[in-house]
């Protein structure tokens, strides 16, 4: 959401030691999936009916300087095409397909069995990891994301189109009917609007310092 999530994510778990699983990566690859199948994404019924019938992997990252976890589907590497522009405007449409959540939360609760690690996404702390010792829910102004991921894309030039972007696809994530976007009650909200990723950063550690039951050897990132 350009709140910082992945960004923050990727941080905590190089200074924690562990593995990042960015959940937006499963709806990414399902609409990669549908798309490179043919399947039209306004039928929700054959969208959810072909996720059921593919097989969705996690593994760990091929670059060795990277924490992040990959996704593969029927075999082959979906990572690559996951920002595609295709699938970018394709994904809120699927990730609001409840036979397709159903589907991707049961994949994403097996993965954080195996292990410490961060996983991010809109709805972790209230579906995916209810339980979850330490939740944080970061936000920021509309303002901010739509220029932070100008910025990602070098779309400078355009900043009213992002903003605009932003504004829709925060609706569809806010107003759709499964797992709308809303923080768990027990979570920490940190807004970054006015904090640089290193600032952001900071805070999410003393946040896991704090809340987390045994001492965790939060290191500074650097080299
Ligand atoms: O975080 P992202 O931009 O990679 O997310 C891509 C899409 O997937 C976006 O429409 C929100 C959706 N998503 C979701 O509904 N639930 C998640 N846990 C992660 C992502």
């Amino acid at each position: 959401m350009a709140s910082g999530k992945t960004a923050v994510g990727r941080e905590l778990a190089r200074r924690l030691g562990w593995q990042l699983f960015d959940t937006g990566i499963m709806y990414r690859a399902a609409t990669w999936q549908a798309q490179r199948r043919g399947v039209h994404l306004d039928e929700h019924e054959s969208v959810a009916e072909l996720i059921r019938k593919s097989r969705f992997q996690l593994r760990p990252p091929a670059e060795a300087d990277s924490v992040e976890l990959e996704v593969y589907v029927d075999g082959e590497n979906a990572t690559p095409h996951l920002r595609n522009p295709e699938v970018e405007s394709g994904v809120p449409t699927v990730a609001a397909i409840a036979g397709v959540r159903a589907l991707m939360v049961q994949i994403q609760q097996n993965q954080a069995a195996q292990g410490c690690m961060i996983v991010v996404g809109r709805d972790i702390g209230t579906v995916v990891l209810p339980d979850a010792p330490v939740k944080i829910f970061l936000d920021a102004s509309a303002e901010v994301r739509a220029q932070r991921r100008a910025k990602e894309r070098n779309q400078d030039a355009d900043r009213a189109s992002v903003l605009a972007a932003t504004n829709r696809r925060d609706e569809l994530d806010q107003r759709r009917a499964a797992s709308p976007l809303v923080a768990a009650q027990d979570a920490v909200e940190l807004d970054t609007s006015d904090l640089s990723l290193e600032q952001a950063i900071e805070q999410a550690v003393q946040i896991i310092r704090a809340r987390l039951p045994a001492p965790v050897s939060v290191g500074s990132g650097e080299a």
